[in-house]
């Protein structure tokens, strides 16, 4: 199980963008720091978008919170752990609301257009309210880095969603969410919005008004005019993230770990790829519990074996230890098979569990090197 002839570099080749999905705490946003760094090691211009790192791997990568645009890695820090840095490691953390602004700003006909939305307090709510924002977050900045034509691979960690498809479908969603019927009725000046707005809602917004001092209608009707020029805008843009996602040069990683949940959800996504013609272009299986050549021993041999040293009691322990790593072990192997035949993944990366967390440039090279199919 643990020798693999494709290692992740070869499974990448001719990818420009990588999308490393999987469920929540599997180790999608550590694989994609060390995903990139091992690519950029190698000689390639990396960018990885991670999403809500760690504190620890943030500040290893000198990762900053604002900014919202890839920064380069120290090439000299990474010599310092013995990193032969042959092309450049470019890292940013995303800020959803940063890049929906920015999205905004590109896509308003004036600058005017853009000061109104992105002044306006509606928008300040609805912004970080609409559903799938992050995901669309993350692919438009995607798109925008892919745009920039500075990198030759981009890593992508995708955010912690429950369900994995709304990173599939936030484009959709933003697009019906921008073309619903709920907003096309305010934009029509005379149509039915405007009626309620005069009777019902008209009551509920003076209301407010009298109690907050704040007329909402005007927020209101100064955003939805603004965003009526912007419609058409995000409706390409949607439409240009989705298919960035289908090309050719785009591949999806799928991260899952052993345990049931993360076998389901990996299981999941992948049918969801199959459906949606999406590439999927492998699947890491992470920390996963493999036993050493020392702890293959037959518990109760070991109980037997050490009874005299230790005394009964001690060694039972010692045997009751080992039965449970054996236990979980083949837990685990089981895992990799279940994976392996319904994602119909013969090959599959596995990665064993490392000791203590993988945070720093030390444990991303550790987890590059059994990314890479070396050990
Ligand atoms: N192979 C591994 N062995 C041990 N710990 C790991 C391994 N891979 C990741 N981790 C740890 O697991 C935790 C979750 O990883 P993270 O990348 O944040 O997951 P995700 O982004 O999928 O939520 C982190 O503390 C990370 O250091
Ligand atoms: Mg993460």
């Amino acid at each position: 199980m643990t020798s693999r002839e494709v290692g992740i570099a070869d499974r990448l080749e001719g990818k420009r963008i990588c999308v490393v999905a999987g469920s929540g705490g599997v180790g999608k946003t550590t694989a994609s720091a060390a995903l990139a760094l091992g690519l950029a090691a190698a000689g390639k211009r990396v960018a990885v978008v991670t999403i809500d790192p760690a504190r620890r791997l943030a500040d290893a990568l000198g990762l900053e919170e604002l900014g919202n645009e890839p920064r380069m890695v120290d090439p000299a820090l990474l010599e310092t752990h013995g990193i032969a840095m042959r092309g450049e490691l470019w890292a940013m953390m995303l800020d959803p609301k940063a890049t929906f602004d920015e999205l905004i700003g590109t896509l308003a006909p004036d600058a005017r257009t853009r000061d109104d939305v992105l002044g306006n307090r509606i928008y300040a709510q609805l912004s970080s309210a609409i559903a799938g924002s992050q995901e669309f977050s993350a692919v438009a900045k995607l798109y925008d880095l892919d745009r920039s034509g500075l990198y030759d691979a981009i890593v992508l960690d995708t955010p912690p969603s429950r369900n994995a498809l709304d990173f599939l479908d936030a484009p959709d969603r933003l697009t019906d969410f921008f073309e619903g019927r709920a907003l096309k009725l305010f934009l029509v000046p005379t149509g039915i919005a405007a009626k309620v707005m005069g009777a019902g809602t008209g009551v509920v917004f003076g209301i407010l008004k009298k109690l907050t001092g704040v007329n909402l209608l005007d927020d209101v009707s100064v955003l939805f005019r603004a965003m009526g020029g912007l419609i058409d805008g995000f409706r390409e843009r949607a439409a240009a993230v989705k298919a960035l996602l289908a090309d050719p040069a785009t591949t999806f990683l799928i991260v899952a770990s052993p345990e049931r949940e993360p076998v389901a959800e990996a299981i999941f996504f992948r049918q969801k790829l199959r459906e949606a013609r999406m590439p999927f272009g492998g699947l890491i299986v992470n920390r996963v519990a493999l036993l050493g050549a020392d702890e293959h021993g037959d518990p109760a041999a070991i109980r037997a074996e050490l009874a005299g040293t230790l005394g009964d009691a001690l060694a039972a322990k010692v045997a009751q230890s080992a039965q449970d790593v054996q236990l979980l072990a083949a837990r685990n192997t089981a895992a990799v098979e279940r994976l392996k035949s319904a994602l119909d993944e013969p090959d599959p990366i596995v990665v064993p569990r490392l000791d203590g967390e993988v945070q720093d440039i030390d444990g991303l090279l550790v987890l590059y090197r059994h990314l890479a199919g070396g050990v």
